[in-house]
């Protein structure tokens, strides 16, 4: 009886673009979602992009454009970069969804109506002049700690330290630089402490790998703590039931998202949702068509996954998954991705240089099943290519194929002993190589295939086709038979890592999809077809070009469109009619002690006498001001600085220093003049 199985990967944030990072889990999913598939199993991928929030919303703002334009971009690169690594989900989806809205809603109001919900009052940050409640990531000051400037609302980047947003020095909000002030807000909170026993149960019973049952430990220890799930308006996201200005906070709706995009893949396919995804207070024992269920995800988001998913799903009486496989983070050369390192690497940076496969392989050969990090390094990825994916396994396609079709009309005979023997050997590492599979331990799988294919390019160097052609082709005819038995079953058991290298070699065999119980069968007195090459080598030319064109090309915000510093909230025509443009003359310029940057300007606005200090003394000369007719904000009003008063401030632009412009009119005009 094939197994039926549900399986998904953490949605991906629709604010940025898919990276080799967020590759590991992608990939490591579809490897085992085509491996239970090549079993004859049902089973079901699963996935979305996470649409919601606050960086979402901001990105859109700065982008000039709606955040449902701005996911729906998105969607369509995220979708186009997994396709283009062969990362084949059933359902790619959006949380952006009428499906996800129904879902959340019942969910919540099951929760609410379980008394797992509690309303509570909270203060909080709110930016005035954004009109917004800030999450800690839009906050910034100085850190309490170790005085840093420009630190993150919760934590620090130089001393490491968390903190709570009211804690900062001078704090401002990281969109437009004002002073946030403190707003008491009711919040809805979904009580995790009631789950404990629940949770803690669903562990023991083996719902993560130990190591990871091991941090959950942890957190069980210092207690579980409400979760707060609303977040004012505005924000994107769905609007919280009988709520005019609350939204679902965006972690409540995104694994609810792995549940719409199936019951979107179900009324497609004509699939009952209810099976795939039983309610547990309607669930009568098991039954022979119940599905099994898991997820994959980093260690990043293992709190949501382990704690609060299972929780929400317990409390609203819907079935938990099986299991929570989770992976550990990338690592380039031994070190976080960086941007300025070329090492923070795009999915389609990526694509424009190397092929899809041969990270597919790399990753496999790296994968345990822990949540241990895992590193790429750039000389073994390309040692890994070139000298197994080229110099081992199509080394022996390329060594039989071509032979075969110029000296014996593509005919394979039959297997004698010697070659029965090979493929008895290759074969009989069926079981423990679906066993490793089975348990995500690709980096095993990958070590036996290696080890059959030195077997098998040992039996090519000992029987010697190449001479033998020259004087007995019969016997190099059962020679090459063997071979392709070999290259067969070999491919049979890389197919789930590599699709498209199995795909061709099929065409090549001239064989249907293989399977993994083809390799209890032989392939004998049957025509191939012309061979077509498999995999080319990697030139480190072409690793050092994709490393090159990604440093530094993106922002350092994880926002894709706009640029880095977002624009500010919107202006109306009104409140640029109240800046007062005059025209005014310099009538003395001078250098400010103590001040390099600034110079103080005398101004004559038609027999007004105005002083400004002007931040342009890296730009201009003093003598050379003398005179000129410039541009004048005449209603600023008058600050008091260190270096005395600025009555106003004249206009110039730039980006700073040197390259600073002032805007400077005609002589025709007269100093107190309007300018519109
Ligand atoms: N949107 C959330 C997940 C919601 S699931 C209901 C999210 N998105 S993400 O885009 O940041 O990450 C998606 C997945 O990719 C996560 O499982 C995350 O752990 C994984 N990875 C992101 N960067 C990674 C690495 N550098 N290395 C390995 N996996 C990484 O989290
Ligand atoms: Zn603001």
């Amino acid at each position: 009886m094939p197994r039926r199985i549900v399986v998904t990967s953490a949605l991906p944030y629709a604010n940025g673009p898919i990276h080799i990072g967020h590759l590991v889990e992608y990939l490591q999913t579809d490897i085992w979602v085509r491996f239970q598939k090549m079993c004859g199993n049902q089973c079901l991928y699963f996935c979305a992009d996470d649409t919601h929030g606050t960086a979402i919303m901001i990105s859109a703002r700065a982008a000039g454009i709606s955040p449902e334009e701005l996911i729906k971009g998105m969607h369509k690169e995220h979708k186009a970069d997994f396709d283009d690594f062969y990362v084949e989900f059933d359902n790619y989806y959006t949380t952006h969804s009428d499906e996800n809205r129904q879902f959340s809603e019942l969910i919540f109001n099951r929760l609410n109506e379980a008394g797992s919900i509690v309303k509570r009052n909270v203060k909080q940050a709110y930016c005035e002049n954004c009109k917004m409640s800030l999450p800690d990531r839009y906050i910034r000051g100085t850190c309490p700690r170790c005085k840093a400037e420009d630190q993150y609302g919760d934590s620090c980047e130089v001393c490491s330290g968390t903190h709570q947003p009211t804690e900062l020095i001078n704090p401002y909000c990281a969109t437009c630089r004002e002073k946030p002030t403190l707003q008491t807000s009711e919040h809805y909170f979904f009580k995790l402490a009631d789950f404990d026993k629940r949770l803690k149960d669903l562990i023991a019973a083996g719902y993560t790998q130990k190591s990871v049952a091991n941090k959950l430990n942890e957190w069980f220890k210092t207690g579980l703590k409400d979760w707060d799930i609303s977040r004012n308006g505005p924000y994107f996201g769905f609007k919280i039931p009988g709520e005019e200005n609350k939204f679902f906070y965006v972690w409540l709706d995104a694994p609810i998202g792995y549940m719409a995009s199936a019951k979107n893949y179900c009324d497609k396919n004509n699939l009952d949702f209810d099976k795939l995804w039983p309610e547990t207070r309607l669930a009568g024992g098991t039954s022979s068509d119940e599905y099994e269920l898991y997820h994959f995800i980093g260690k990043d988001i293992m709190y949501f996954h382990a704690l609060f998913w299972p929780a929400m799903l317990i409390g609203a009486g819907f079935k938990t998954a099986d299991k929570l496989f989770v992976h550990g983070f990338l690592t380039v050369n031994g070190e976080k991705m960086s941007k300025s390192r070329g090492t923070f690497i795009k999915a389609s940076t990526y694509l424009k240089h190397l092929n899809p496969e041969y990270l597919r392989y790399y990753y496999a050969s790296k994968l345990t099943g822990g949540i241990e990090d895992i590193d790429l390094s750039v000389d073994d990825f390309i040692n890994k290519a070139n000298s197994n994916l080229v110099g081992k396994f199509a080394n022996l396609a390329s060594r039989s194929g071509p032979m075969l079709a110029k000296k014996l009309d593509a005919q394979i005979g039959r297997l004698d002993e010697k070659g029965t023997k090979l493929v008895n050997k290759l074969a009989a590492a069926k079981d423990q190589i679906i066993q490793n599979y089975e348990n995500l331990n690709y980096a095993a799988v990958v070590r036996t295939i290696t080890a059959l294919a030195d077997e098998a390019n040992r039996y090519v160097e000992q029987n010697q086709p190449w001479v033998t052609v020259k004087t007995d082709l019969e016997k190099t005819r059962t020679t090459l038979t063997t071979i392709i038995n070999a290259v067969r079953i070999l491919t049979i058991y890389l197919k789930p890592i590599l699709p498209k290298y199995a795909g061709k070699t099929e065409k090549f065999l001239n064989v249907d999809k293989l399977k993994f119980a083809d390799v209890e069968t032989v392939l004998e007195n049957h025509r191939i077809n012309e061979f077509a090459r498999l995999v080319e080598r990697i030139d480190k030319e072409q690793v050092n070009a994709m490393i090159e064109e990604s440093k530094e090309t993106q922002s350092a915000e994880p926002v894709t469109t706009g640029p880095a510093e977002p624009i500010k909230p919107e202006c109306s025509i009104e409140d640029f009619e109240k800046i007062d443009l005059r025209i005014a003359r310099v009538i003395k310029a001078e250098a400010v002690e103590g001040a390099d940057k600034l110079l103080r300007l005398q101004l004559d606005v038609g027999g007004l006498k105005k002083s400004v200090l002007a931040a342009i003394a890296q730009a201009y000369k003093p003598d050379e001001l003398v005179g000129k007719i410039v541009i004048y904000f005449a209603n600023l009003k008058p600050r008091k600085m260190k270096f005395g008063l600025s009555e106003g401030m004249i206009l110039a632009a730039g980006t700073g220093g040197k390259d600073i412009f002032m805007l400077t009119a005609d002589v025709g005009v007269k100093p107190g003049q309007r300018v519109s």
